[in-house]
């Protein structure tokens, strides 16, 4: 049984990348059923098609969020999803789409990671905050997504160290290794916990 996966994305896209060759690999049982940018021209829609999937630009410049959002729900509502993945997903979602994707308990089915050990340096500069502030450890944070930024309860958590001398760079680069090998990771537990209810549920029959 798979996790029907929808990953929206911003830029970049090596996370992007990092779950797709999980999946290839058979280390990550995910189908992914769609890919969003906010953005068109970005390096992740160049990986998407290196896997042979495209993904479907639906710009936010120039619309409210609320509108964008309508659009990118309009899109996903023809897809079956148990989870939205944001990778690089540089905006907040709204309520509007969040309940979208309730589970019965009332959490949201949508996960983020986020380059530090929450809820220290939340925002969209954390690796440089961190590095900026004198961190001598930093981490990874895997995440459900609630209706606060970069909020909601932690799925995983990983931490990896300043070195002495370290540049941003390094330091970066150090995370960002992580990132990669985690996400995927907490993306197969969430494959376990499907599998694992639609067993209870079926012994409940
Ligand atoms: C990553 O550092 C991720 O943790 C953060 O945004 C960055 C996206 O990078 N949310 P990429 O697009 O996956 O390369």
């Amino acid at each position: 049984m798979s996790l029907n996966i929808a990953i929206l994305v911003s830029g970049r896209g090596s996370n992007l990348s990092a779950i797709l060759d999980a999946v290839k690999a058979g280390r990550l049982d995910a189908k992914v059923q769609a890919i969003v940018s906010n953005k068109g021209g970005v390096p992740a829609l160049d990986v998407a098609r290196k896997f042979g999937l495209e993904a479907k630009v639906i710009p936010s410049v120039g619309l409210s969020r609320d509108d964008h959002e309508k659009l990118v729900c309009n899109f996903l509502k023809d897809f079956e999803i148990d989870y939205l993945v944001l990778a690089g997903y540089m905006r907040i979602l709204s309520p509007y789409l969040l309940r979208k994707y309730q589970d019965e308990r009332g959490f949201y089915r949508v996960v983020n990671i986020h380059p530090s050990l929450l809820p220290a340096f939340p925002g969209k500069d954390a690796y440089e905050e961190a590095f900026q502030y004198g961190v001598k450890l930093s981490g990874v944070t895997i995440h459900l997504v609630d209706e606060d930024v970069d909020h909601g309860p932690i799925l995983a958590q990983e931490s990896f160290p300043r070195l002495p001398g370290d540049t941003i760079e390094e330091f970066k680069g150090r995370g960002l290794a992580i990132e990669h090998v985690l996400y995927p990771q907490v993306l197969q537990q969430l494959v376990e916990q499907k599998k694992h209810q639609y067993a209870s549920v079926r012994g409940k029959r």
